[in-house]
């Protein structure tokens, strides 16, 4: 199962694949998340993109083909979610895996509208031990450190309403036409993100169904 998540800023890419990851032992490659290890490691890389990252812009093509297409192991189970982000890098990763003999099994698109993503993003929270994300209201978290996730819990650096109007216009300019592409393809499913979230986990269940069957 090679899994791919779509979806705006907000829409529970994230929370989608941490789930999933989960309950189905997949391996969650989740291209915001290896940027913001580089950055908070303070590596040479993560210094070159941190200006673009907290402004919501697009990081360089080459630097995401770095550090995403390594961890698409070919014989792994593994959900990908941020990548691809536009045309070009929907043909690299087209390219990668057919040279691995391998392709994607299905995508997943996570749509709700605009005002409501902003509304999520005010209350995100991000674990800088897991990278996990929570939300303030909708998914608390924990109130214990337990040792499963420690914290501390924090705002993202790109959490802005500017960063996040940013992100918005580059999805609908960039991402948005790539559903079109998976869907001739017969691979997409669209997902309504605006359920609450044990609901959206489950409706991308039923959709990998057949997928799994195989
Ligand atoms: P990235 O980290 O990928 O951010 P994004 O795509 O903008 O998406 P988000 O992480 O903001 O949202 P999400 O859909 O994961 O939602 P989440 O689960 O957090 O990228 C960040 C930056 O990195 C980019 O701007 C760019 O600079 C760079 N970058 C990354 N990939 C790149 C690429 N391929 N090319 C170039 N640059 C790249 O959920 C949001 C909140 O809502 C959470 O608090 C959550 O708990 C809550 N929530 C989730 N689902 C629900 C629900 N159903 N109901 C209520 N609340 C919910």
């Amino acid at each position: 199962m090679k899994v791919l998540l779509l979806g705006p800023p907000g829409s529970g890419k994230s929370t989608q694949a941490q789930r999933l990851s989960r309950k189905l032992s997949y391996f969650q490659v989740s291209t915001g998340n290896l940027i913001r290890a580089h950055i908070q490691s303070d590596t040479e890389l993560g210094r070159s993109i941190k200006g673009r990252h907290d402004r919501g812009e697009l990081v360089p093509d080459d630097v995401i083909l770095e550090i995403t297409l390594p961890n698409l192991e070919p014989a792994g189970r593994w959900i990908l979610d941020g990548f691809p982000r536009n045309q070009a890098q929907a043909r690299a990763l087209h390219e990668a895996l057919e040279k691995r003999g391998i392709s994607l099994s299905r995508v997943i698109a996570l749509e709700a509208p605009d005002g409501e993503l902003i509304e999520r993003i005010k209350g995100r929270r991000q674990s800088l031990a897991t990278g996990w994300t929570y939300h303030l209201e909708h998914d608390p978290p924990p109130k214990k450190r337990d040792d499963l996730d420690a914290g501390p819990f924090v705002p993202r650096e790109d959490d802005t309403a500017e960063a996040v109007r940013r992100q918005l216009e580059i999805y609908h300019q960039e991402v948005e036409p790539l559903k079109q592409h998976y869907e001739k393809q017969g691979i997409l499913t669209v997902v309504d993100a605006r359920k609450p979230i044990p609901e959206v986990t489950e409706d991308i269940l039923q959709a990998l169904r057949p997928a799994r069957a195989d």
